[in-house]
């Protein structure tokens, strides 16, 4: 109902119920003034009075185990790259440190330091696939695994994976906070699973009225919250990560800090110069005429995709235009490896941006990526009120579906809460290595919506080697037990199933599998044929 509108009454026979919940769900219209007024309810009872019960307590359970003390390699199997190009990489690697890195089959142009697994030094000259095979070894043992650097036009061959300041530092962004990022990336453990991008949000030129915005050769200057981004970038690289930043083809970014209109080519030679690695591009206040065509949403963003695709550096174009002229139709067109399918994710559920999202599966694929937006689990600002970071409003389930949702839609996985206080059950969410390795999967499939009930839906995405990857998530108000059939899954025979977030295999079965869904929660399986 809407505001306003007559009171309605609704009947409903209540016999032989047994558990009755009142729940307030979205409109289908974004969370936005959805609320109930429960005004006058009331149960006429005969017989014996109903009892209130609390809602079940979802408890922060650690599903995954721990990594061992023997080192193990998380990398992409692929990575893409120009030619010629500066090149930074760290090799992800879980274990106990100090470890020892070798690659085989390393090309000339690039260098290893054995003690930390960075490579840096320039992509080779010549287009072509480069197969290494990455070793790492400590004194509880070792691991290899191939990594092929493609060199070529195409980068993000897997989704990109990193940290954003937005939903944390909003207007509050400083060098040294993005600092205390990269620090905590590799800290906290979550460069060893592949995070790797540490990307600066809106806030960081100067602001409206804020004079002079630029230099005298047009360049645009950094506010008093960024007084070296040089420092800082080299500051990222040091650690082996890679550094984003963030402008608007408008005149002003949205939150009112100067950007890009007319000095496309020289900002984002200067963002070259500083050594960023990733470009967020978010229209905000850019103008059109009215008849709003196609051309008119392409036209800024072809614009900057070919002067980056130009620079003498890779860096991941990230267009973020909330979806406007079906954008998942045409971002690959403008050189963008991912785009923004929607608005924002900290104005709607995590559930509904998700849904709307999986919608433009067909379009994803490697070097081209639905982004739903951020990861926000932990301590996050509310973005109403670009709040400073509180713990988010989600229950532990919630906090896997989240994730399970991102992985399966091969979203690009950037966490952004606050980096400093990751504690233990979120860390634990975003790193793990099964899950990450579905969404890093080379195939480069999106998931795509197989069964969708009132109660629950199912996602399959396919994997490079074969098998598949199924999450089966609950949205109804209660633990459910799912039937899931391999037909509807796709397949056929025999199955071995893994649980991939416990990390445990499940056995063999044939033709469906019953999962267990608690309140709010997730399975991830993975099923292969079983010969
Ligand atoms: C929004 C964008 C957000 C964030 C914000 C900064 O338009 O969707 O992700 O970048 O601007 O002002």
């Amino acid at each position: 109902m809407k505001g306003g509108q007559k009171a309605k009454s609704v009947k409903l026979t209540t016999t032989g119920i047994q558990i009755l919940i009142l729940v307030v769900t979205s409109a289908g219209d974004g969370i936005d003034y959805d609320h109930a007024d429960w005004a006058n309810a009331k149960f006429d009872v005969t017989g014996p009075m109903p009892e209130a019960i609390d809602a079940p307590v979802e408890e922060k359970v650690i599903l995954t185990p721990r990594p061992g003390p023997a080192p193990k390699l998380n990398n992409p199997l692929v990575f893409g790259t120009r030619p010629g190009n500066p090149f930074i990489y760290r090799i992800p690697a879980t274990g106990t440190r100090p470890m020892t890195f070798a690659v085989e089959g390393l090309p000339k142009t690039l260098k290893l330091d054995p003690a930390s697994g960075i490579l840096t030094g320039t992509s080779p000259d010549t287009r072509g696939e480069y197969a290494m095979v990455f070793k790492a070894g400590n004194a509880s043992g070792q691991d290899e695994r191939p990594f092929k650097l493609v060199v070529g036009d195409t980068l993000a061959l897997t989704p990109p994976m990193g940290w954003n300041s937005w939903y944390i530092h909003y207007n509050r962004v400083t060098d040294a906070g993005m600092r205390e990022a990269a620090d905590a990336m590799v800290a906290s453990g979550m460069a060893d699973y592949g995070y790797m991008y540490v990307n600066i949000d809106d806030c960081w030129s100067k602001k409206r009225k804020d004079e002079p915005y630029r230099d005298n050769c047009g360049g645009i200057l950094t506010n008093e919250k960024f007084p070296d981004m040089k420092g800082l970038t080299d500051y990222i690289h040091s650690k082996g990560l890679r550094a984003g930043i963030y402008t608007s083809p408008g005149p002003w970014t949205c939150a009112g800090y100067m950007s890009t209109l007319g000095y496309e080519q020289l900002d984002a030679q200067r963002f070259a110069e500083w050594g960023f690695d990733f470009l967020k591009y978010d229209w905000c206040t850019y103008e059109i005429s009215d008849e709003k065509a196609l051309h008119d949403y392409m036209k800024p963003y072809a614009l900057m995709g070919e002067i980056l695709k130009n620079l003498k550096r890779d860096m991941v174009y990230n267009l973020c235009q909330y979806g406007m002229g079906n954008v998942w139709e045409w971002g690959a067109k403008v050189e963008a490896q991912t785009w923004r399918t929607m608005g924002d994710v900290g104005f709607m559920s995590f559930l509904d941006a998700g849904l709307e999202n999986c919608q433009y599966a067909a379009y994803a694929g490697p070097g081209r990526w639905n982004d739903p937006d951020y990861i926000l689990i932990g301590w996050v600002g509310d973005a109403r009120k670009m709040g400073e970071g509180a713990p988010v409003n989600l229950t532990p389930n919630q906090y896997y579906q989240y994730m399970s949702l991102w992985t399966m839609m091969a979203s690009p996985l950037f966490f952004s809460g606050d980096m400093t206080r990751l504690d233990d059950f979120t860390l634990n969410v975003l790193c793990n290595a099964e899950i990450i390795g579905v969404n890093q999967d080379i195939l480069g499939r999106q998931g795509v919506i197989v069964t969708q009930t009132e109660d629950y839906f199912v996602i399959t995405k396919p994997l490079a080697d074969g098998s598949i990857a199924a999450g089966v998530f609950n949205t109804s108000v209660v633990e459910q037990s799912v039937r899931v059939s391999w037909k509807e899954l796709g397949l056929k025979g025999r199955q071995s199933v893994r649980d991939l977030w416990r990390q445990q295999d499940l056995g063999t079965h044939k033709n469906s599998i019953d999962v267990k869904l608690p309140l709010h929660g997730v399975v991830m399986l993975r099923l292969s044929s079983a010969k």
